[in-house]
C-alpha cells in the first residue's frame, strides 16, 4: 500500500516534543480523530488534539507535561484512562489505544489494552480514525486502516466496523452522524441510515447532556434544516423534541388546509439562520410554533385556528428546556418571551401602524425587539413572492417606526418619569393602591401618546389624575 506523509499538520511544536516523549517512553503514540481529519479536509484547525498511545496514555501526557515550558498540570481521568494538559491555549488529550466493548444497557465499556487498529476500529467514524504517526522513523505517516480518506473524498459519513456495531456500542454516535453530515456537508451510507432507524430507541440510554450538545451543533449549522430532517427521518427527533414532530402534518376538512407547521418552523430556522448565529435566537426559531399542535381547532366559520398558541407555547418551553437540560435562567426567559411575542408584529404590520402600537410592542420587548422583528422577518415564508414583498415592506415599516418612535418617545427600558416618591410627596400619600394606579395611567398616558415621556408633563398629568380619583396635591 502507498504510504503517506503529512509532516505539514504536525509543524506545531507540540508533535515533535509528544514525539520524543513517546520514543523515551518506548510506545508509539500518533494524533487522531478531529485534528486530522479537519487538517485533511482543509477547514480550520481545532484547538483540541488527541493522541493516541499504544501503552499508558496517562504515562505520556506526564511526559509530555514535563518536557513542557511552565510544566502544565496533567488531569487524570482514571476510570476512563485518559488525561489531559493545557498548552498554549490547546487542549491535548491523551488516551491508551483500546479495544472496547460496550454493555449492552450501559455506556460502560469493558476496556482491554489494544492496537492502534484496534483502538481505530473502535471509534465513530471512519473520517474520525484517521491517524498521524509521530514515530521518530515514520513522522507524519497516514494509518487508514478503514478508508477513511476515499471517505473523505467522496464527502461520507461511514462507520469502521457494521453499523449495528458502532451504534450499538455508543448510541449517540446516531447524533454525530447527522451532526457531522450537517456540518461538513456529508451523506450518510445508506447501511448507516438504516442501522439508526432500527435502533433509534436505544438513545434512551445516553445523557440528556451529551444529546443536547450535539443538537446544539446543528442548530449552529448554516442551514439547520438539513440535520433536523435527518433527525426527523431516522426517527430520532421524537425521542429528542416530541413537541416539534406534533406539528407534522397537513388536516383538510371541508376543504380547508393548514399548513404543515413542522416543515414551516424548519424553513423558519434557516431564514433565521443567514442573519443570526446567535443560538438562543436560533432556539426561538425552532420552538416559535409548538404551542400550535395542542391549540389546533377547526371551526366551520372561520376554519383552523390556533388560539392562544404563542402563550402555550411559551408556557412549554420550561419543560422542554429541562427535560434537555438547557439553562433555566435568562437565556429560557428570552426564548419564552419570543415565543410569546411571535406574532405580536405581524399583527402589526396587518393594519395601519399607529405609533401607539409600536410603543406597546417596544415596551414589551424592551432590548430584544429587534430580535424578534429578525424572527417574524423570517416567520415568512410564503412562496408567493408578491406578498413575500409585501409583508418584508411592512416589516421595514415597522422597524422603521420602531426607530422612530423610540428616538423621540425612549420606550426601551422605560423608567416612569414620575417616581412613587413624587406622588407620595406631591399628595402627602403613605404607601397605599392610589400610587399603583396613578403611575400605571401615567404609563398608559404615554403608551397611548396623550403625553409625552417627559417629567413636565407626566406631572401634570399625575395632578390632574389625582384630582380625578379625588386627591388634592398639598401647597408648599
Ligand atoms: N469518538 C468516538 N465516539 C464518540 C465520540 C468521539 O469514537 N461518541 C472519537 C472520534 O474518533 C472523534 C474523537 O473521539 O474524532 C474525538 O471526539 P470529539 O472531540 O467529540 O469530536 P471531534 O472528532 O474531535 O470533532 P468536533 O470537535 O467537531 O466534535
Amino acid at each position: 500500500m502507498m504510504q503517506t506523509f503529512h509532516t505539514k499538520a504536525l509543524k506545531d511544536p507540540i508533535f515533535k516534543e509528544v514525539s520524543l516523549a513517546a520514543k523515551a517512553l518506548g510506545l508509539e503514540a500518533y494524533v487522531i480523530g478531529g485534528f486530522v481529519r479537519d487538517y485533511l479536509l482543509g477547514r480550520e484547525q481545532k484547538q483540541d488534539i488527541d493522541f493516541v498511545a499504544v501503552g499508558s496514555g496517562i504515562a505520556l501526557a506526564r511526559a509530555v507535561a514535563k518536557r513542557l515550558p511552565g510544566h502544565p498540570k496533567v488531569s487524570v481521568f482514571k476510570n476512563f484512562g485518559t488525561a489531559m494538559v493545557q498548552h498554549q491555549g490547546m487542549q491535548l488529550e491523551f488516551v491508551g489505544a483500546r479495544k472496547e466493548s460496550y454493555q449492552r444497557d450501559s455506556r460502560k465499556p469493558l476496556v482491554e489494552d489494544g492496537t492502534l487498529e484496534d483502538d481505530q476500529q473502535r471509534r465513530d467514524f471512519t473520517i474520525n480514525a484517521l491517524a498521524l504517526s509521530l514515530g521518530e522513523e515514520d513522522f507524519g505517516r497516514l494509518l487508514d486502516p478503514f478508508n477513511g480518506l476515499k471517505d473523505l473524498e467522496n464527502a461520507l459519513i461511514r462507520t469502521p466496523l457494521e453499523p449495528e456495531t458502532t451504534y450499538s456500542d455508543d448510541p449517540l454516535r446516531m447524533i454525530r452522524a447527522i451532526r457531522f453530515a450537517a456540518q461538513l456537508g456529508f451523506r450518510i451510507h445508506r447501511d448507516s441510515l438504516n442501522a439508526i432507524s432500527i435502533q433509534k430507541d436505544r438513545i434512551r440510554i445516553v445523557s440528556r447532556e451529551r444529546i443536547t450538545d450535539e443538537l446544539h451543533k446543528i442548530l449552529l449549522t448554516p442551514k439547520p434544516s438539513e440535520g433536523l430532517g435527518l433527525l426527523h427521518k431516522t426517527g430520532l427527533l421524537e425521542y429528542i423534541l416530541p413537541e416539534l414532530v406534533a406539528l407534522q402534518g397537513i388536516e383538510e376538512r371541508e376543504g380547508q388546509r393548514h399548513k404543515d407547521n413542522f416543515w414551516h418552523t424548519l424553513e423558519v430556522v434557516d431564514n433565521i439562520s443567514r442573519t443570526t448565529d446567535n443560538l438562543w435566537l436560533r432556539w426561538a426559531a425552532l420552538l416559535h410554533d409548538i404551542g400550535k399542535a395542542p391549540t389546533k381547532r377547526f371551526d366551520a366559520k372561520i376554519g383552523w385556528t390556533f388560539h392562544g398558541h404563542e402563550y402555550v407555547g411559551s408556557k412549554m418551553v420550561y419543560k422542554l428546556f429541562k427535560r434537555l437540560r438547557l439553562p433555566l435562567n435568562e437565556k429560557m426567559k428570552y426564548v419564552q418571551k419570543l415565543v410569546m411575542m411571535s406574532s405580536r408584529p405581524i399583527v402589526l404590520s396587518n393594519d395601519y401602524v399607529t405609533d401607539a402600537a409600536v410603543r406597546r410592542l417596544v415596551f414589551d420587548a424592551g432590548d430584544d425587539v429587534e430580535d424578534l422583528m429578525t424572527l417574524c422577518e423570517a416567520d415568512i415564508t410564503t412562496k408567493n413572492p408578491k406578498k413575500q414583498k409585501r409583508y418584508l415592506k411592512n416589516f421595514r415599516l415597522v422597524r422603521e417606526k420602531i426607530q422612530e418612535v423610540e428616538e423621540r418617545d425612549r420606550i426601551r427600558n422605560f423608567q416612569p418619569p414620575v417616581s412613587g416618591e413624587e406622588i407620595m410627596e406631591t399628595f402627602g400619600l403613605q404607601p397605599c393602591r392610589e400610587i399603583g394606579i396613578i403611575k400605571e395611567a401615567i404609563k398608559e398616558a404615554i403608551l397611548e401618546g396623550e403625553i409625552p415621556n417627559a417629567h413636565g408633563a407626566a406631572r401634570d398629568y399625575m395632578i390632574r389624575k389625582g384630582r380625578e380619583i379625588g386627591l388634592e396635591p398639598l401647597k408648599h
